[in-house]
């Protein structure tokens, strides 16, 4: 075991070839192509106005990141309300504001003993009996959830059993709540695929060569990578991305007894250019940044063609639509950072769509999954986060 960094340069050829084997044994990869029929039967089913989701992790932010972004421009007929937290303002208010007598639950844990999503199970059971008509189970064959789900004869869907908590949204994980509020999960998947499909035929080298950065930087300065997102629907997906790159990237390597890891931080451009920009453009050298763009926000509102007294300098904005305006700060943003040669990359969404966003979605699980490979992590465990999880039911039994 060395205890210097390890390095294995490899070609690209040979990285899509030791990525098409890891599709053998890695689930996440094979999820565009999985059999929706049984999910879809379900959703049909459903008759409740609400849907709440309990869970946490990859078992709730995923499915967040979606439903934010396309609840911003869809009407949905059901309400979704996440439980993720054990806060209890938030508990109490999210419930509060829907009549649970009409909401289907879903409670969600891959491992189904995840003390903080159980503990809001019983908080709900002993409100409201569980029953088949009011609660779904979700999580992995042979978990003590699963054996309760049978218990009370409850729906229970399995998460594949190699796919990781944080690669799980397009499993039953998200896809279940997604499709029973009514997003077209069809189309979601459909995004994924031809995202895959685009990599494995080389067609697309933009992940690979955004690896390769990624690699080569480390060995230098840049351990930060801003996510620069150009619009409040991504909020949600910024917080999917922090814990998809967080928890796979922050690791000892393999080869190594050394530490390494790619800090994620997300930003909300309209705002963050008016602050958080400050710090990359003159603190210290050590971020990329990836700016993620929507081309049809596919509204038209504008600023309209008037004066205000004092103002009048300000008419430079008459006329223009918002959606151009935002578009317009980012590229400010780009040819700021451009000039002082932060590395960058840009990402454009065509539309707030279901394809959009699945195609965005597997991009990022691709992505760190090759960084992970490059930078000589394994990007599916997470012994940190374990560990937290065993030291506070620890804490739990001796109160
Ligand atoms: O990615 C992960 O493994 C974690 O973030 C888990 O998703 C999170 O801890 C929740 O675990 P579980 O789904 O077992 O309740």
């Amino acid at each position: 075991m060395k205890n210097s960094l390890y390095f294995d340069e490899v070609s690209s050829e040979s990285f899509i070839k030791e990525t098409s084997i890891e599709t053998g044994s890695v689930g996440f990869y094979n999820l565009p192509e999985q059999k929706i029929d049984k999910i879809l039967e379900f959703a049909k089913s459903v008759k409740h106005k609400n849907v709440v989701v309990i869970g946490i992790g990859g078992s709730s932010l995923g499915a967040e990141a979606i439903y934010s972004f396309l609840n911003s421009k869809n009407h949905y007929d059901k309400k979704l309300l996440f439980l993720d937290t054990t806060d209890p303002i938030v508990i109490e208010n999210r419930l509060a504001s829907i009549d649970i007598n009409s909401t289907l639950f879903m409670i969600i844990s891959k491992s189904g003993t995840t003390v903080e999503s159980i503990s809001i199970l019983k908080y709900l059971d002993e409100k409201r009996k569980f029953d088949r008509d009011n609660l779904i189970v979700i999580t992995d064959k042979g978990s003590p959830l699963e054996k309760f789900g049978e218990s009370r004869n409850l729906n229970i869907f399995h998460i594949p059993n190699n796919v990781g908590g944080r690669y799980s949204v397009l499993s039953v994980v998200g896809l279940v709540p997604l499709a029973v509020i009514g997003i077209n999960i069809k189309e979601l998947l459909k995004g994924a695929k031809e995202l895959k499909e685009r990599f494995f035929s080389e067609k697309d080298n933009h992940i690979l060569a955004k690896k390769s950065t990624y690699y080569s930087k480390i060995s230098e300065q840049y351990s930060s990578n801003c996510l620069f997102s150009y619009s409040e629907v991504f909020r949600g997906f910024n917080s999917w991305y922090v814990q998809l790159w967080a928890e796979s990237l922050g690791k000892k390597q393999i080869h190594s007894t050394m530490n390494v890891g790619l800090t994620p931080i997300g930003l909300i451009g309209p705002t963050d250019q008016h602050s958080f920009l400050q710090l990359i453009m003159e603190g210290k050298a050590d971020k990329t940044v990836t700016v993620l763009k929507i081309k049809d926000f596919g509204t038209d509102i504008s600023v309209p063609d008037i004066s205000l007294p004092y103002l009048e300098k300000l008419d430079i904005a008459n006329n223009i639509k918002f959606a151009d305006l935002i578009n317009l700060q980012a590229e400010s943003t780009i040819e700021a950072l451009d000039k002082i040669g932060v590395p960058l990359d840009v990402i454009t969404l065509e539309s707030i769509g279901e394809k959009s966003i699945g195609e965005l979605i597997y991009y990022y699980e691709l992505l760190t999954a090759l960084v992970a490979r490059q930078l000589d992590i394994n990007a599916y465990d997470q012994p940190g986060v374990e560990l937290g999880k065993i030291i506070l039911k620890d804490k739990m039994a001796k109160s």
